[in-house]
């Protein structure tokens, strides 16, 4: 796994973006996988900076969310259907239609993931993952123990998770209890994924991830075991992780 540690969380979202910038270069059809929450805002934003430049065009890129809550209005602020629209959607100049978003209100669920599963299969599979890491160390929703093998399902968020998330939520009883996310097994297929984490609260779960043991207690150690993986961080995030001067080294003398 590659290891990029930067200054603060705008060289992380610029360095994430541009990454992300060259695929789109490279085959402007790419599928991205998108996360949500904090951490990838500044990505998000970097890319809207390069659009609003006229040095990024999206509109034939296509787009899968992670993960959506169960149980809430498609239009509640909350949702990921709304924020992948104001974060992503708006913002990159794309149309709605572009990005698919898992069905958290569908009367059946298990038959929703599933076709999920299907559409992501049918656009050729995602091309660049973005990931953001729960301090509990999970990636979309899947919390720990989240088998490496799972597929787009069901979960139940741990109380950590909702107690996190309960910022976003009038009160912290709005907080569903379910969600529909991609499995790791789903991440896992993905051509590259990107990990951004920013901030002391993310600091245990990044040395967990990366220099830890392979383990579906930490779901995000995941990352170990694919082949283009890279894990961007500010100095905060990379505050526990032993060889962080063997990654600045390696980064800064990097073969071109
Ligand atoms: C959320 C999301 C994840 C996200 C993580 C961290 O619950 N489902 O995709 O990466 O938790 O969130 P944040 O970036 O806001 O700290």
């Amino acid at each position: 796994m590659e290891v990029i540690i930067l200054n603060n969380s705008v060289e992380v979202g610029e360095t994430a973006a541009s990454l992300i910038a060259s695929t789109i270069h490279r085959n402007p059809r790419a599928v991205l996988g998108l996360a949500t929450g904090s951490s990838p805002s500044e990505t998000y934003l970097a890319l809207a900076r390069m659009v609003e430049a006229g040095t990024l065009n999206l509109s034939k890129v296509a787009g899968f969310a992670l993960d959506e809550y169960v149980g809430i209005p498609a239009d509640h602020p909350a949702s990921y259907a709304a924020v992948i629209q104001q974060e992503v959607v708006i913002p990159l100049g794309m149309t709605a239609s572009q990005v698919q978003v898992p069905n958290g209100r569908a009367q059946n669920l298990a038959k929703a993931a599933a076709e999920y599963e299907r559409q992501i299969v049918a656009a050729g599979g995602v091309d660049v993952q973005i990931l953001g890491i729960g301090r509990n160390g999970h990636i979309g929703f899947n919390e720990p123990t989240s088998s490496f093998a799972s597929r787009t399902r069901v979960k139940t968020l741990s109380e950590e998770t909702r107690r996190d998330n309960a910022r976003f939520f009038d009160r912290p009883d709005d907080v569903p209890m379910h969600c529909l996310t991609q499995g790791l097994g789903t991440i896992l297929d993905a051509g590259r994924l990107i990990l951004v984490a920013t901030g002391a609260s993310k600091a245990a779960a990044t040395a967990a991830a990366v220099e830890g043991a392979v383990s579906s207690f930490v779901p995000a150690s995941a990352l170990q075991l694919h082949a283009h993986a890279t894990v961007i961080v500010d100095e905060a995030a990379a505050s526990l992780l032993a060889l962080s001067d063997y990654y600045r080294y390696t980064y800064a003398n990097k073969p071109s």
